[in-house]
């Protein structure tokens, strides 16, 4: 079913019940819009800026797991089941959720896909297209009908969940790589595009954490970290006013070197490492 049409309905009719706005938080509390919120990373943040009494604006396709977390925190969660690909869904929450609660202080553009690709098999260029639709392009379609209504309030920040493979390009990992590349980039050129305007562009390279995205890699995941704990770091970054930051910070270390390592030995060390498995197309 197309995003918007989902979405006028709602999960379980609360986006376009028009008593929602009685159970509205105070306009005090802080309104969070996150993308990726049924599951992982983006779940954990959810929760975590919802037991703070925050307002959170949830996107993802999952409407069901959209309805958990709403049921847990039911004055405080409004569900919009969408895809980040569908730019006149996103567009329809953010007016929604812009009308219903106020201009968000945080926007998370977390929602993303990973699965293995080799640009040897044309079957896999709809994956290529897949993960940059979803990773690249679905955080520019988040941000955008946010971005005029935060610019004019003079703050706010604007989160991208990139990754530390995002550093060097991963064999087997040929999409996920270049997306997150292409995220860091994106998020770099907003920052300064938005430099003094009052609103902060905020880039994570989260290292590995244990969520379903990770849950069949085949190899092993040094430092990795709990969602939860995660979001918790995540959210202190946010916080804090800085613009870079990879969780966990030893992965920082490690990614900074993997940056300074000159090819010839880049590609001896990384041209055996296990691959993550290439799925057949689940869409
Ligand atoms: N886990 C790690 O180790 C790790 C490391 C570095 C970076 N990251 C990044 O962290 C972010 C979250 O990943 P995760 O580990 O939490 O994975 P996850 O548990 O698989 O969650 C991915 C989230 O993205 C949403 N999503 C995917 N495609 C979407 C679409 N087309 N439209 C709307 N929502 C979509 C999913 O919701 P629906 O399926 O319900 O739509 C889900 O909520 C991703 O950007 C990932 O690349 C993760």
């Amino acid at each position: 079913m197309a995003g918007s049409a989902r979405q006028k309905r709602g999960v379980g009719g609360k986006a376009a019940d028009t008593t929602q706005s009685s159970l509205l938080a105070p306009q005090s509390c802080l309104r969070v819009v996150i993308s990726g919120a049924s599951s992982g990373i983006g779940l954990a943040l959810a929760q975590h800026y919802l037991h703070q009494g925050a307002v959170v604006a949830a996107f993802a396709r999952r409407a069901e797991l959209l309805q958990a977390l709403s049921a847990q925190f039911p004055q405080q969660v409004h569900c919009y089941p969408l895809d980040v690909r569908d730019a006149t869904a996103i567009q329809a929450a953010a007016h929604d959720f812009i009308a219903r609660v106020g201009v968000p202080d945080i926007v998370i553009a977390n929602a993303g896909v990973s699965r293995g690709t080799l640009t040897e098999y044309a079957e896999d260029v709809q994956a290529f297209q897949q993960v940059m639709d979803i990773n690249v392009l679905g955080a520019v379609k988040t941000f955008q009908p946010f971005l005029a209504a935060m610019r004019a309030a003079g703050k706010g920040r604007l989160v991208g969940i990139a990754s530390v493979a995002g550093f060097r390009g991963l064999p087997g990992s040929e999409a996920y790589s270049a997306s997150k590349a292409a995220l860091i980039s994106y998020l770099e050129s907003l920052r300064v595009e938005l430099y003094r305007s009052g609103v902060k562009v905020v880039t994570i390279c989260p290292g590995y954490i244990t969520t379903p995205m990770t849950a069949h890699n085949p190899y092993a995941m040094p430092f990795i970290l709990d969602a939860d704990v995660a979001a918790r770091r995540i959210a202190r970054v946010i916080h804090c006013g800085k613009s870079f930051a990879v969780v966990p910070w030893q992965m920082g270390l490690v990614g900074s070197l993997l940056k300074w390592l000159p090819n010839w030995l880049y590609d001896l060390l990384f041209s055996k490492a296990p691959h993550k498995p290439r799925l057949p197309n689940q869409e």
